[in-house]
């Protein structure tokens, strides 16, 4: 398996000058368009790390996955998806045009950003600061891990270029599918996407996933079995934009990924994949981590759609 990754690891780094680093948001301009990691953690409890599993970056779109577990679990199924569809979209993840000419005007699914965005406004505590605890705590829990925290840069960064989510919210409230302090929903939104991480820990939260809620590190059940299996369900339509479809015949393993260069992957039952390498392509997905999940999936033989 260590000598698979390596190779894997060794071939879909040359591919990442093929893609370009994310720039409308400075900080993450920042970014090192050579940094490579991997990770595979198995249901087992097995971990395999390759290249710099450990280089931090930002979970950005791939927090969408943490905060729609938490709402499902908080407030069911049910309440979730009154709010939002589970569709697939064809437009850019942070698209205007679909909310305004389709009525409900409801988002398409929980990963676009207006769709995260009212996930934000589901969960049920109080006031910002208690809802961005209830999803750091879950994603400590979800990477077993307990110094997760903010990367304050990103996140003052990601607030002060933040016009286009403000008009989706606002545009959202107006049409009555936002309810509550815009402020406060947007500025959890930006802390949750600034979450740092890395392609190991990645790998763990994929890994929970997979093992139907049960963290194989902490040994411990985090989320029911039917929220993980809904969420690699949405991940499945939804989890690569406009990507998805094209993700799915190629690579078929349910998947999320973010502008910070991630993509998180879980194979049910088997294993959680973390790949980290920043430059992205026009749809906003890594490049070389594309090129990487194609390979393990042939490789390892874990295609599972
Ligand atoms: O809302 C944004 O623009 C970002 N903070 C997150 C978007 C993202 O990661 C889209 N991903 N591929």
């Amino acid at each position: 398996m260590k000598d698979i990754l390596e190779e894997i690891s060794r071939r879909s780094r040359l591919k990442a000058t093929e893609g370009t680093v994310a720039s409308y948001i400075p900080e993450l301009a920042k970014a090192d368009p050579e940094a490579f990691g991997l990770a595979v953690t198995e249901c087992d409890g097995s971990q395999y790390l390759s290249g710099n599993w450990d280089h931090p970056f930002t979970l950005q779109s791939i927090s969408k996955i943490v905060t729609l577990a938490l709402a499902l679990e908080e407030r069911g199924p049910e309440r979730v998806f009154s709010s939002v569809g589970s569709s697939p979209t064809a437009d850019p993840f942070n698209s205007i045009m679909r909310l305004e000419m389709d009525a409900p005007h409801r988002p398409n699914n929980p990963l676009i950003n207006s769709g995260a965005i009212v996930v934000v406004s589901l969960l049920p505590e109080e006031g910002r600061e208690r809802k961005v605890d209830a999803i750091m705590d879950l994603c400590r829990k979800l990477m077993a891990n307990d110094s997760i925290d903010i990367d304050d840069r990103v996140y003052r960064s990601e607030k002060n270029t933040s016009d286009r989510n403000r008009s989706l919210a606002y545009f959202l409230r107006s049409v009555g599918s936002l309810n509550g302090d815009v402020e406060d929903i947007l500025d959890v939104y930006f802390r949750q996407c600034s979450i740092k991480t890395c392609a190991k820990d990645l790998s763990i939260m994929g890994a929970t996933f997979a093992c139907d809620g049960l963290n194989p590190i902490s040994g411990k059940q985090i989320i029911s079995p039917s929220t993980a299996r809904t969420v690699r369900a949405i991940m499945t339509t939804c989890g690569m934009y406009d990507g998805s479809g094209e993700f799915a015949v190629k690579v078929g393993i349910p998947a999320k990924s973010g502008v910070g260069g991630g993509i998180l992957g879980t194979v049910p039952g088997r294993m959680g994949i973390g790949v980290v390498s920043p430059p992205l392509d026009e749809k906003g997905n890594s490049v070389a981590g594309l090129a990487a999940m194609k390979d393990i999936s042939e490789k390892l033989r874990c295609r599972v759609l």
